[in-house]
């Protein structure tokens, strides 16, 4: 019995095909498609292989060696292929990726913002989801605004020469404002109530630069005025300032202190944001951050001085108002385990580098 797949024209055709398969394939790609065509369980060759069983003895082992010879002669044209085709691969990719080691580059790195800018923004953001406009306000300012309508009488000491910085002579008239609170003066001057803004900005005072003090430093103020205003709005204002800034559940204390422009006035501390007060009392497990103390000093706060809104035309029969502001340097320094204030003024970029690329 004759079976016309194992014929010595059959089985030489399908060895033909193949090879010019395999030489046409322009990629490993299509090859690899040839050679499920050719060499693959469906092919001519193996579909041959297997009509063998059905051949009588005698006739076996002449169309064994036929179709045997036919499979060698496909994979070593298959073989051949491949070797040839990976080799233009890879010099394909050795073409297109190629490095010029010898090129010039640029060896400035990227620049970026100092961590002054950004934590302020930070912080000016979280105001503004609540609704607060930032507002601005001029370094060089009126003793008017920097102090008397802040109730800030002529004798109070930090008017002195000592603290303030006057331009020109003492009597002009004329200071770099000592915080950010004329700020709010000029926003209560400007604007009816209710009025939510903050003002991040420098401001100025004569001390001299040394690890904790810089004579130009940052502030960040906030001033609510509104009907019914509270100081449970102010409690709640800076806990969540605290948690959007620090972690969420971390609270702020207020202790009675004294500013000239609020009645009641507070010191704000914040609650350590590292061991979460934990590190109190127990001396096993010091906290750095807070110098176990549990709580931070933060910056101050209280409801605005009626004196203050009258002062700004604001009727305090009608409207209250709260305020409270905070260094940003004394802020990034603890945030931050920063030791020395003049790392954050000296502009050297290994300061600002660890903060990273943030823009
Ligand atoms: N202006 C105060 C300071 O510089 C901080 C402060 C702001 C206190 C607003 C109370 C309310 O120390």
């Amino acid at each position: 019995m004759a079976v016309e797949a194992l014929s010595e024209e059959s089985v030489a055709a399908a060895v033909a095909d193949a090879q010019a398969a395999f030489a046409a394939a322009q990629d490993l790609a299509q090859l690899k498609n040839a050679r499920i065509a050719h060499t693959g369980d469906r092919s001519p060759l193996a579909l041959a292989n297997r009509e063998i069983g059905a051949l009588p003895p005698a006739a076996k082992a002449e169309a064994g060696k036929r179709v045997g010879q036919a499979r060698q002669a496909v994979n070593q044209a298959l073989a051949r292929r491949q070797e040839v085709l990976e080799a233009e691969r890879e010099e394909r990719v050795l073409a297109e990726e190629a490095v010029d080691v010898t090129k010039d580059y640029d060896r400035d790195p990227v620049g970026a913002r100092h961590p002054l800018t950004t934590i302020q923004e930070r912080m000016a953001d979280i105001f503004v989801a609540m609704g607060y406009d930032v507002v601005d306000g001029p370094e060089v300012e009126t003793e008017w605004h920097n102090f008397d309508a802040l109730n800030i009488g002529p004798d109070h000491p930090a008017r002195s020469m000592q603290d303030t910085f006057f331009v020109e002579s003492p009597d002009s008239g004329v200071v770099l404002r000592t915080h950010t609170s004329p700020v709010q003066i000029r926003t209560m001057l400007t604007q009816e109530p209710p009025i939510y803004m903050v003002a991040p900005g420098r401001v100025f005072r004569t001390d001299e630069l040394d690890a904790t003090h810089t004579p130009v430093f940052s502030q960040i103020e906030a001033l609510a005025i509104d009907k019914g205003i509270t100081m449970a709005h102010l409690k709640g204002t800076l806990d969540h300032f605290a948690s959007a800034l620090f972690g969420a559940g971390i609270v702020t204390r207020l202790r009675p202190s004294y500013f000239p422009f609020t009645e009641p006035s507070a010191e704000l501390d914040l609650q350590c944001f590292v061991c979460r007060g934990a590190s109190v009392g127990d001396p096993d497990n010091p906290c750095r951050t807070c110098s176990s103390e549990g709580w931070i000093e933060w910056g101050g706060c209280g409801m605005v001085n009626p004196r203050v809104l009258a002062a700004c035309g604001i009727d305090p029969d009608v409207y209250r108002g709260f305020a409270f502001g905070m260094g940003l340097e004394r802020t990034l320094m603890f945030r931050h385990g920063i030791t020395d204030m003049r790392d954050m003024v000296e502009g050297d970029v290994r300061f600002t580098r660890p903060f990273g690329l943030e823009v």
